[in-house]
């Protein structure tokens, strides 16, 4: 973080960690956690599991959670915890430590607010600020307006707003609603999507990896309804792009907290974090993860794509994913990761990983082209009447030698996408479930389906094979 070294007086300093003392590491605080778009739900309950995880026996269940306006507010939290949350989270995409709520009227009263903040609690003396101002149904006040008047208060207070070559400003969100300011500094500083573990970024946009996250959490959650054990430990993703869902789908079955991998947090740099709660947040996550993962605990990624390129980049991030958990949470941790560059449409995805037969349940994850990414510019509709068709000839050829129960997701971009996909499940015994979020300002439908767990038989029967060679050759003209 970016910080202008200044000699000072050792009695302001003093004063300053006697405050830090009783005001931050002293006090229950307040923290809102903002969810990736569309996955609230899905954050409260990760936040709440995380909570009843804290080291403080009182604070586990003390904490309120709730949703309010799209994000998750905690109230009576420990300054260490809401640092916690953040490193531990996969589902928000940040969290706000709020250092002011007061009710603010008009532009003197709101002055008289702001001067009320304590920004020294939060960032270190000369820190470079960046604000983030919002204004909602507020008549008074433009968000032009409330950046100019917050940053002549930060330089008044010996902060300065941050320029284009700083590297890691503080942001610091500054909103009004109906006349109530609230003022918070972010916990995350980069936006706690960018995870660390991507090896290098790839012109196709990726899914970002808290919605990712959501997806995860969504299709497993769904699965458990019929399974409570679900428990996947094969991971298929076709159209795999990058494998920012099959990385994020390890990082769910292992239970494993973003903090492992190489990324700072902001709330390691603020002045608040000089108690050890929260220095020692982040080890502390790690062996909590070490000692929930069995001794060889194990993921099979399977990942196919049509562009080699992409595949070459989600295999490098997979490299730096499985060596971030062996380093730092168990050396024995195994990530399997198989690729394959191939049409998705003509080949089988079970078999492009497959293994053997045996017991084991399964996580399919389909995000398929569209827009730019339509290879071919056929018709959306018919490429996700062959997605869905293609998932549910995969379904069966899993329970055709697996005791298990393969579950799944496909995201499709809009109505008749999501009609077309929907209906390859029309006849079978699988349970579906649609819902939706917004992923780059599309209305995305997720279609989740989960099968039973069933009887199968190894190998699996010779006619299911042509059945599938045969529909494939049709389905692979579309995007080839
Ligand atoms: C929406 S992107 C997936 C993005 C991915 N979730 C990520 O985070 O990187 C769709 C992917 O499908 C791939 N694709 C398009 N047509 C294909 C086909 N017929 N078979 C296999 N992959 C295909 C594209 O190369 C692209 O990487």
């Amino acid at each position: 973080m970016t910080k202008t070294p200044t000699a000072r007086d050792p009695a302001v300093v003093d004063r300053l960690s006697r405050r830090l003392r009783v005001q931050v590491a002293g006090k229950p605080q307040r923290g809102i956690a903002v969810p990736a778009p569309g996955f609230a739900a899905e954050a409260l309950q990760e936040l709440g599991r995380i909570q009843l995880r804290s080291d403080d026996v009182e604070q586990r269940t003390r904490v309120a959670l709730a949703l309010e306006r799209g994000r998750v507010h905690l109230e009576g939290i420990r300054f260490s915890d809401l640092c916690r949350l953040t490193m531990a989270t996969r589902l928000a995409c940040d969290v706000l430590w709020v250092l002011l709520s007061a009710r603010a009227r008009g532009y003197s009263a709101f002055q008289r607010q702001l001067a009320e903040v304590p920004l020294d609690l939060a960032f270190p003396e000369g820190a470079a600020i960046r604000i983030k101002p919002i204004s909602t149904a507020s008549v008074a006040f433009h968000e032009r307006r409330l950046g100019e008047l917050v940053e002549l208060e930060i330089r008044r207070r010996g902060y300065r707003p941050a320029e284009s070559g700083d590297e890691e400003p503080f942001p610091l969100s500054v909103e009004i609603f109906e006349n109530r300011l609230t003022v918070a500094a972010s916990l995350a500083g980069e936006p706690l999507y960018r995870r660390g573990y991507r090896a290098e970024l790839r012109a196709t946009a990726p899914l970002r990896e808290d919605i990712a996250a959501g997806v995860v959490e969504r299709t497993m959650s769904f699965a458990r309804v019929r399974r409570p054990d679900y428990f996947p430990r094969t991971v298929i993703n076709p159209f795999a792009g990058s494998g920012t869902l099959a990385l994020e789908a390890a990082a769910a079955v292992l239970d494993i907290p973003p903090c492992v991998f190489a990324r700072r947090f902001a709330c390691e740099q603020l002045s608040g974090a000089q108690g050890k709660g929260v220095r020692f947040a982040r080890r502390r996550l790690l062996e909590d993860a070490a000692e929930r993962l069995a001794p060889a605990a194990s993921v099979h990624l399977i990942a196919l794509d049509i562009d080699g390129d992409a595949l070459s980049a989600f295999e490098n991030s997979a490299r730096l994913f499985s060596r971030a958990l062996r380093d730092r949470i168990a050396p024995g941790v195994e990530v399997k990761v198989v690729t394959r560059a191939a049409d998705c449409l003509r080949e089988s995805w079970v078999a492009a990983g497959d293994s053997g037969g045996g017991d084991g349940d399964a996580l399919i994850l389909a995000n398929p082209p569209y827009g730019r990414r339509l290879h071919c510019g056929s018709d959306l509709a018919e490429l996700f009447q062959r997605v869905g068709r293609a998932a549910m000839l995969e379904v069966e050829r899993w329970r055709g030698y697996r005791d298990g129960t393969i579950a799944g997701a496909i995201l499709c971009p809009n109505e008749s996408s999501w009609r077309a996909a929907r209906g390859a499940f029309d006849a079978s015994d699988m349970a579906i479930t649609t819902s939706h979020f917004t992923h780059g300002g599309l209305d995305m439908r997720l279609l989740c389906f989960a099968s039973a767990r069933r009887q199968g038989h190894w190998p699996p029967p010779q006619v299911q094979e042509d059945t599938v060679g045969t529909e494939r050759d049709s389905l692979g003209r579309l995007c080839s």
